[in-house]
């Protein structure tokens, strides 16, 4: 069978390869998305809930209001240690907020919308193959779920493909640099049904380490506690996991957690990383593919969709006039974004957590850091610019 052809092969459909698709559609731009995954697979994996105020507006201009009509926005946020909350006014701060929003709904969202596009996307096709990065003419080889395989070339291939991805595998070993930075800590996430104990986050440190209470409906809510990465979710029961986010919440303000059967338990492991550069000829990078964050920011998926912003920008004057250097200023702008994301997700995940050799004076050394930023002004608003996110990281 002859190669079929198209001016943009997307290889991964999660939340940065559909906003793309959705980017794309609206240009008028032919394209084509591949995902190994079915949708329903991709629906039913939880992940982080938080989009910055810019991720919010990119949804809301192309039409995706389900988001401002049922996610919940938060104007700040709650930071918990010796056994009181310090509230950081997001709003009043910096005039920005953020909204609870889990990502699949941004996923179903997306989704919905590139189907109502009549975008081409193909569910449970697996990229076997990225082909000729380097020439004018790059593609991918695909296995369709029936086991046939067939090649798809483009004018430009773009992996949307995740932490895992193949198409930043095809980036010969010589011609990238990963820097990966490891964590001694993971988080367990549980989610449970009971009602809410708080109105906004709440990122607490205690003596027996860190806990999030975060939330996802009046009945359902999403807790996590910080645990040892090589921790069996399987071991915990109900009674143990409780015991642990009440002992790491507990204090004087006498705040209650509310209690409830867990309906599904994890262990997310922290991992930061950055690929440079994010292309290789004419194959480019966007989101989890390019770059990993700890949960603790919040910045995964705001990160992915600024991603894409961003090239989708650049896109539109290559198609017009395919000179690369449009591509080469996509790292250079991203980067930006990527490289504060993952001071503020470090900076975050250690001001936070306790480390397993940690000694008494770094554990003192890390609750005076969390006084002198709530205690002052300008630590607050620092706090609040890089959660709400940076409106131009110049
Ligand atoms: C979540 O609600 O899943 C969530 C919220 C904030 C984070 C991480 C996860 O930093």
């Amino acid at each position: 069978m002859p190669p079929e052809r198209t001016r943009i092969l997307i290889i991964g459909a999660g939340p940065a390869g559909l906003l793309l698709s959705t980017l794309l559609h609206r240009s008028g731009v032919d394209h084509v998305v591949v995902e190994s995954r079915s949708r329903s697979e991709i629906a039913h994996t939880h992940r982080a809930g938080i989009l910055e105020a810019g991720s919010v507006s990119t949804l809301v201009d192309l039409g995706l209001t389900r988001v401002i009509e049922e996610g919940d926005r938060h104007d700040g946020i709650d930071m918990r240690f010796d056994g009181r909350m310090h509230r950081i006014d997001f709003d009043g701060l910096v005039g920005r907020s953020v909204w609870l929003y889990p990502q699949t709904d941004v996923f179903v969202d997306l989704a919905d919308r590139c189907e109502a596009d009549g975008a081409d996307i193909r569910w449970e096709h697996r990229v076997t193959e990225v082909l000729d990065a380097e020439s004018d003419l790059p593609g991918a080889r695909v296995e369709g779920p029936d086991g046939a395989e067939y090649e798809v070339r483009a004018d430009l291939v773009v992996g949307a493909d995740g932490s895992h991805s193949i198409v930043r595998h095809g980036f010969p070993e010589q011609m990238r640099r990963t820097w990966v930075h490891e964590y001694p800590y993971a988080w367990f996430g549980v989610i449970v049904e009971a009602p809410r104990s708080a109105p906004e986050l709440v990122y607490t440190e205690s003596e027996h380490g860190f806990a999030l209470v975060s939330q996802r409906t009046p009945t359902l809510q999403r807790l996590y506690f910080q645990c040892d990465p090589d921790e069996d979710a399987a071991e915990w029961d109900d009674a143990r996991i409780w015991h642990e986010l009440q002992r790491r919440v507990a204090g004087p303000d006498g705040f209650v957690l509310q209690e409830g059967p867990v309906q599904e338990r994890t262990v997310l492991r922290f991992r930061s990383s950055v690929v440079e550069p994010m292309r290789l000829g004419r194959v480019v990078l966007v989101g989890d593919a390019a770059h990993t964050v700890p949960p603790t920011g919040a910045k995964g998926l705001n990160l992915a969709i600024g991603d894409v912003v961003v090239l989708h920008e650049l896109l539109e004057e290559w198609l017009r006039t395919p000179d690369d250097t449009l591509l080469d200023e996509y790292g250079r702008r991203a980067g930006r974004r990527i490289w504060r994301a993952q001071h503020f997700s470090a900076w975050m995940s250690r001001m936070l957590h306790s480390t397993p050799d940690e000694d008494g004076f770094e554990r003192r050394r890390r609750l005076a850091e969390l006084h002198m930023l709530v205690d002052s002004e300008a630590g607050r608003r620092y706090l609040a610019e890089g959660y709400t996110g940076w409106v131009d990281p110049a």
